[in-house]
């Protein structure tokens, strides 16, 4: 072959992958709105869509397995080029992803994982959840050293996978220290409004708030609620009662920043990012991701200039 015409070929191939990728049409069965980190999934998801001229087709379950499993058989039936999902909970996906199999639609699970067998779909994108659970309870440990400490638990959705998860792992961070106990653990859904309510109910149940030592949240909004009933029942949060919780969404930073929050682990809502990548891979040469890519949690605190970290996440869709 020529040099021009080997040229010509390499350039071809790399202008295929780009026009091929584009104008793909994606199918997003999105859990809900429950949190701010959902929103700015939803958004980031849209965005990189755009970017890569894909189609989205966008569909909202409300928080119900029943809309999500219509939502895939409705992109079925289309014959999308690929979807994405964030499963509500982790189990009852068997028929829904044998269908997609069977129709060789690659499906790519975004940051909730399922108990269905990982061949039923191409990769899963989301953090270490169990990690993110014990990196919040090894740092309580840490902050309450010997100190008694009363424990409350705002669990996530009940049956979903961050909530099973982000238990067990607080559990394990917290294993090792005696003087700490879980006293009242109970689901607060995920929202703000849940998390206030449940928290009300707690304080009432532990002497107005003062037997609770510290607040476990599975999500940034459960604490930001919260955080309210603590300061309507007269007390300081950050303070009286410490809060750690996960996600690093813009308003748990100005809390901790306002001293009322005292840590949260970062889960990154750029989730479609590596998906895309991967599908991109996958559609080009077949290439099969690996079965799980794995996004960074990171610990933040009040000494990692909160103030700072709202600013930089303000406008990003939360
Ligand atoms: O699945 C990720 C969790 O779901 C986020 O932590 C929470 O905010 C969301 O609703």
């Amino acid at each position: 072959m020529t040099k021009t015409l080997m040229t010509t070929v390499a350039a071809l191939a790399i202008s295929t992958t780009a026009v091929f990728a584009e104008g793909q049409v994606i199918g997003f069965s999105q859990i809900g709105s429950e949190s701010g980190w959902r929103a700015a999934e939803t958004t980031l998801t849209r965005n990189q869509a755009e970017e890569r001229g894909y189609q989205l087709q966008f569909s909202d379950a409300q928080q119900k397995q029943e809309n999500q499993i219509a939502a895939l058989r409705s992109f079925i039936a289309q014959g999308v080029d690929a979807i994405l999902i964030a499963p509500v909970v982790a189990t009852g996906w068997d028929a829904v992803l044998e269908e997609a199999k069977e129709a060789e639609i690659p499906v790519v699970l975004l940051d909730r994982q399922v108990d269905s067998s990982d061949d039923l779909y191409l990769t899963a994108v989301g953090s270490n959840l169990v990690h993110e659970g014990q990196v919040a309870g090894e740092w309580l440990a840490k902050e309450v050293g010997d100190k008694d400490c009363r424990i409350v638990e705002l669990q996530g959705t009940t049956g979903s996978s961050p909530a099973i998860d982000r238990k067990a792992g607080f559990e394990a961070g917290i294993k090792d220290h005696a003087n700490l106990s879980i006293v009242r653990s109970q689901t607060g859904d995920f929202t703000r409004a849940q998390g206030k309510e449940v928290m009300e109910s707690f304080l009432q149940a532990e002497n107005g708030g003062k037997d609770i030592c510290a607040l476990y949240a599975h999500n940034d909004d459960m604490a930001v609620g919260a955080i309210q009933a603590i300061k309507e029942a007269g007390l300081k949060p950050g303070t009286d009662i410490l809060v750690v919780s996960i996600d690093g969404v813009p308003d748990i930073f100005q809390a901790m920043a306002a001293g009322e929050a005292n840590a949260t682990v970062e889960l990154t809502p750029n989730m479609a990012g590596p998906a895309f990548d991967a599908l991109e891979a996958f559609w080009k040469d077949g290439t099969a991701p690996e079965k799980f890519i794995q996004t960074e949690s990171k610990l933040f605190t009040q000494a990692d200039d909160p103030a700072g970290e709202y600013e930089a996440r303000k406008g990003l869709g939360y």
